[in-house]
């Protein structure tokens, strides 16, 4: 043998050995390799883990400089747009709605806006349970609740008084228990002028007696006057918020009003005239023009979502413990509906058919705010009073929206 050959035999070995020896080593390399990814992977497991339960303990725990407001009924026409004011303005929201009569793509736009941690968590519960309640409320610290969560038409309240009473006024009282129990100590009511009736003096005043005359008004009737007596014996802090006739939508096209369309035989006016817009319906239905009212048609008070949300975050920002404040929220002008039709023909720009009937059962003539007491306890005004310029902004959304947030 000579060197070469050896060094090629002494070179072989090493080398049949280098092969084994790699073999073995590649075995151990694909080892390591599994085990290092096995171990990554649990690292990733346990890091998403430990990230989602810090997502869920931001809402778990109260933090310093940070409002956390539960919005009920969040997924709804007012409700989100209460969510989204709140959410710009940095407070921390959770929306518990069970989509009954709310809209689960109103909530998708909240969320897609908003999609940092422990800024939005959306719940899906009805408030009727009061064991879903109580564990929302043992799993989440709130600061405050802002209560829209109700079914909210008079004609249905007359079909379905039970619905009412059950959905407004014992759904509130479930709800107070919660808080009472939680510890939980400022509660912004949705109330409604509906619980004033018909009354012989215009405005409206917070001192106006109330004597409600439909289901749904005597349903947030003793709905606030529990929350009432409820204040009297605790340190609670309360704002009621009585809402006259609600219009508009989100200035920027987010959001928009979006009913059930089987609730639509008892919608709202301003849903109706859309409609017609479209040629959804035929034309618009308007019941009475024998009131007594300059134009024979009903007055009521127009406000905007906008200006009725921002006047619920003057209202949390306001509330102390004891203290309990009563506001009629509305512009203090009442417009009547023919009004109100040609400002939707003009924000429409489309004809409108119109009928004219004899009068709906249970309809009042004159119905307005008096907004003295708001302006000067929450210095808040509305801001948005023109009937036409709260239509167009409504109707851009519709005419893009035509079947709702699908
Ligand atoms: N729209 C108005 O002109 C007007 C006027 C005065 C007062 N309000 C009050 O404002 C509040 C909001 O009204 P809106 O027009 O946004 O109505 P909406 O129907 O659009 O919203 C109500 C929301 O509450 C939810 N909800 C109802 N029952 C529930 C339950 N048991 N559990 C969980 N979620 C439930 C619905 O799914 C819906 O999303 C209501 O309390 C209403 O009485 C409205
Ligand atoms: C919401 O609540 C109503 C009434 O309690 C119920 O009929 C409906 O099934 C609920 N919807 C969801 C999505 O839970
Ligand atoms: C309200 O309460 C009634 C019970 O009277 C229930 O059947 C109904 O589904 C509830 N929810 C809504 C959103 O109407
Ligand atoms: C009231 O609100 C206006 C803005 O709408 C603001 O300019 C003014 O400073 C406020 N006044 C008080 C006393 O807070």
């Amino acid at each position: 043998m000579n060197r070469s050959q050896q060094r090629s035999v002494g070179s072989w070995i090493p080398l049949g050995m280098e092969i084994g020896d790699s073999r073995r080593k590649s075995n151990h390399v694909t080892k390591v390799l599994t085990i290092f990814c096995v171990i990554t992977i649990l690292f990733i497991i346990v890091l998403t883990n430990s990230f989602q339960s810090k997502q869920i303990n931001m809402f778990s725990h109260t933090e310093p400089g940070v409002t956390h407001v539960l919005v009920t009924g969040g997924a709804g026409f007012i409700g989100s747009h209460a969510a989204l004011r709140l959410l710009k303005d940095s407070y921390r929201v959770t929306i518990v709605d069970n989509l009954s009569r709310g809209n689960l793509g109103a909530v998708k736009i909240l969320q897609d806006q908003f999609p940092k941690p422990g800024r939005l968590q959306f719940i899906v519960a009805d408030l009727g349970h009061p064991e879903e309640v109580d564990r929302i409320f043992s799993e989440n610290a709130f600061d405050a609740v802002m209560h829209f969560a109700a079914v909210a038409y008079v004609g249905e309240s007359t079909l379905e008084p039970l619905r009412y009473y059950h959905n407004i006024t014992s759904n509130t009282l479930g709800l107070l228990e919660a808080m009472h129990r939680h510890n939980v100590k400022t509660l912004i009511y949705s109330s409604t002028c509906a619980t004033y009736g018909e009354p012989e003096i215009m405005p409206i005043t917070e001192e106006t007696p109330q004597k409600p005359i439909n289901p749904y008004g005597k349903a947030k009737k003793m709905a606030e006057d529990i929350i009432l007596d409820f204040s009297k014996k605790t340190d609670i802090a309360v704002m009621i918020m009585r809402y006259f006739n609600v219009i508009g939508s989100d200035p920027d096209g987010r959001l928009g009003e979006h009913p059930r369309p089987e609730l639509r035989e008892h919608g709202r006016i301003s849903g109706a005239c859309f409609d017609a817009a479209l040629g959804k319906i035929p034309g618009l239905k308007v019941k009475g023009t024998d009131y007594k009212t300059p134009d024979g048609t009903c007055i009521r008070d127009y406000i905007d979502v906008t200006d009725l949300v921002n006047a619920h975050v003057k209202a949390l920002d306001k509330a102390r413990p004891n203290k309990v404040g009563i506001y009629n929220v509305g512009t203090g002008k009442g417009r009547s509906v023919k009004e109100f039709v040609e400002a939707c023909k003009k924000a429409t720009g489309k004809k409108i058919r119109v009928e004219y009937l004899s009068r709906r059962p249970g309809d009042y003539a004159l119905v307005f705010s008096d907004p003295t007491k708001i302006q000067k306890d929450l210095n808040w005004t509305a801001k948005y009073t023109s009937l036409e310029q709260s239509l167009r902004t409504a109707w851009r959304w519709q005419k893009s929206h035509q079947s709702g947030y699908d």
